[in-house]
């Protein structure tokens, strides 16, 4: 994980660097530094904690003041977040940081510390430093030949932002596996892992592919190849503007996310619609092609394999295919049964994922065709898998995914229907009704926006709780896996999601006055059984909070609290259900005093298994 940036221009190199770096504490957050060329001299200011510390111990003892210079935001790795861990890490001429990991650190350390090279830090980073300046030295001096060969030596993953004292006007770049944009603006030029980072100065960037060495001044930013030849870049342009990633008069980025849900669905499904039906043509998906799987397998990890499992009902229910929801990480290692005849869908927000890219690479090593639904555009994941639909929900920061979810359902669902009608197990009015029916989600859930005093009133109920239970039937059970896990992350609390008639066969022992129960009960072919098990665990003295259609009262003996929604459609009730669900979680971590959009140990994009 980790942020870095990374400047040369006219501008203030300490006030860009702070900055961009607080777009990229999505990515980590438990250290930062920068190193800035002051009167040709690299000057580092790094800090444990958030940036907020790092500006606090400048304001101090002064910032670094000059032109160019890198920064990074840390989410640690190899060795306990620290002063003396944070990066930047110097090596003589060198000092660099880094997002990634190195696998064969311990052993190019013994090749250092055999050369007579000291250590400062635990870090993995500190290694690639010590070893570009060796490189440095053996090579006279040349920057570039001993980036050449230092990345020769290298396993693992790296996004790297370069300064060698020698060249106090430059700023070198490389990167494997780990995302890096080098961003072009008038006079000035960046690196990020991420545009956000830059958005403020520039749109226009190139995306720097694995083997591609940035070189950046204040003139132009230049990429060679390893072989020091020029490389000619395409110059993409960002269509998200600042405000996109700015709170926008909101408390907290979660919130502005949440109400910002309607949009994002529009803004998503809209360009992918076509006389009412589903056209997913221009991300490589037509009927043809749509009739040859066998078997779909879902890959994901966190909120993103959770959409997962929305999908997999939807598609099983509507296109009669067998779907298998799998988490990357055990997904990858596991032997996976995929065949030529399969389609693997890769679900990802940032499309960076370490564990879903690599199963992505598995996939397609075992044949089978892949589709990527991802909202970061040029991402990795993105760019790899036979087929795209990205997700249109702009920039995410909150670290707990919210409008990100909420697209990829709705993804999802255009793909359900559209894989249904080409294998002919829906007609195409049908399909035009379901289509009609997703439009129309945006209005609903904006209604629900309006009408969310209630999760305030629960979120309060909750605040005390040590532990508690999802549960639900069905689509109300997939969903109430992610209602569970955004009331873990952000809240603290320890909470479980279950299959309503699953509790009988043990959890429910559990169940004491202490233990309140959200209970999601929309599905109305399951209604009464829904209802049975929530009487059930009422009946052993859990106070319940239900989210339910508006049209039904519950009974003293079912619930002590209950959220309404706006009568739907069954199979489009997830996108409904799951505004309350987020709301209750953000408002009991708000009322805990979390630090909401940066919960404690979590990093928004995961680039290490
Ligand atoms: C992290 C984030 C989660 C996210 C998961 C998958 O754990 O904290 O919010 O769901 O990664 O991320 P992706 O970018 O692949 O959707």
């Amino acid at each position: 994980m980790c942020g870095i940036v990374g400047y040369v221009g006219k501008r203030d190199a300490a006030d860009v660097l702070m900055d961009g770096l607080s777009k990229l504490e999505y990515r980590g957050y438990d250290s930062a530094g920068i190193a800035v060329f002051e009167n040709e001299v690299i000057k580092v200011a790094k800090s444990k904690g958030r940036l907020a510390d790092l500006q606090a111990k400048m304001d101090q003892d002064g910032k670094p003041s000059g032109h160019a210079g890198i920064g990074h935001t840390r989410w640690a790795t190899h060795g306990e977040p620290s002063d003396r861990n944070s990066h930047p890490h110097g090596g003589g001429n060198v000092t660099l940081v880094h997002n990634g990991i190195i696998e064969n650190y311990k052993k190019l350390k013994e090749f250092l510390l055999a050369k007579g090279r000291n250590f400062e830090s635990d870090t993995d980073t500190e290694v690639i430093a010590q070893l570009l300046d060796y490189y440095y030295e053996e090579n006279h001096g040349n920057p570039i030949e001993a980036i050449v060969k230092t990345l020769k030596e290298l396993e693992g993953s790296y996004a790297l932002g370069v300064v060698f004292a020698d060249f106090p006007d430059r700023v070198f770049a490389l990167r494997k596996e780990s995302p890096l944009i080098v961003g072009i603006g008038e006079g000035e030029s960046f690196i990020a892992s991420d545009v956000t980072a830059i958005l403020q100065y520039t749109k226009n960037y190139y995306l720097l592919e694995p083997g591609e060495i940035a070189v950046l001044s204040k003139q132009e930013a230049k990429v060679y190849d390893l072989h020091y030849q020029k490389v000619e870049k395409e110059l993409k342009t960002a269509d998200w503007d600042v405000s996109a990633a700015e709170k926008g008069g909101y408390e907290h980025y979660m919130l502005k996310e949440i109400h910002e849900q309607p949009e994002s669905i529009k803004k998503t499904i809209t360009p992918r619609i076509e006389n009412g039906l589903p056209n997913l043509e221009e991300c490589g998906i037509t009927p043809e092609r749509l009739m040859q799987f066998n078997k779909i397998h879902i890959v994901a990890c966190g909120t993103a394999m959770h959409a997962g499992m929305v999908g997999k009902y939807v598609i099983e229910k509507l296109a009669k295919i067998s779907v298998n929801v799998d988490i990357a990480s055990e997904f990858r290692y596991r032997e996976p049964l995929v065949s030529e005849k399969d389609l693997v869908i890769i679900i990802s927000q940032s499309g960076e994922t370490a564990d879903s890219l690599a199963a992505l690479r598995l996939s397609k090593q075992l044949g089978a065709k892949t589709l990527a639904i991802v909202n970061a555009k040029g991402s990795s994941i993105a760019r790899e898998a036979d087929m795209l639909i990205y997700t249109h929900a702009g920039p995410e920061i909150a670290v707990a995914s919210t409008k990100a979810y909420m697209v990829q359902i709705a993804v999802m669902y255009l793909f359900a229907f559209e894989l249904a009608l080409a294998n002919k197990k829906i007609d195409e009015a049908e399909c035009r009704r379901l289509t009609a029916l997703l439009q129309g989600t945006p209005d609903q859930i904006s209604k629900i926006l309006e009408h969310k005093e209630m999760t305030q009133m629960i979120a309060s109920e909750l605040i005390t709780a040590d532990s508690l239970l999802y549960i639900g039937r069905g689509l109300d059970y997939a969903l109430s896996m992610e209602g569970s896990l955004k009331l873990k992350e952000i809240s603290y609390i320890h909470s479980e999601s279950y299959a309503a008639g699953e509790l009988k066969h043990g959890t429910i022992s559990l169940i004491t006055e202490e233990m309140p129960v959200i209970a999601v009960a929309t599905q109305q072919n399951l209604f009464d059984k829904t209802i049975s098990n929530i009487k059930e665990v009422k009946a052993r003295g859990a106070k319940v909070i239900l989210v339910s259609r508006d049209s039904y009262q519950p009974e003293k003996d079912v619930a002590d609290f209950k959220f309404g929604l706006p009568e739907y459609e069954d199979l489009l009730m997830p996108m409904l259900a799951v505004v309350p669900l987020q709301l209750i979680a953000y408002y009991t971590a708000v009322l805990k005093g979390t630090d909401v959009d940066k919960p404690r140990n979590l990093a928004k994009s995961v680039t290490v298994e």
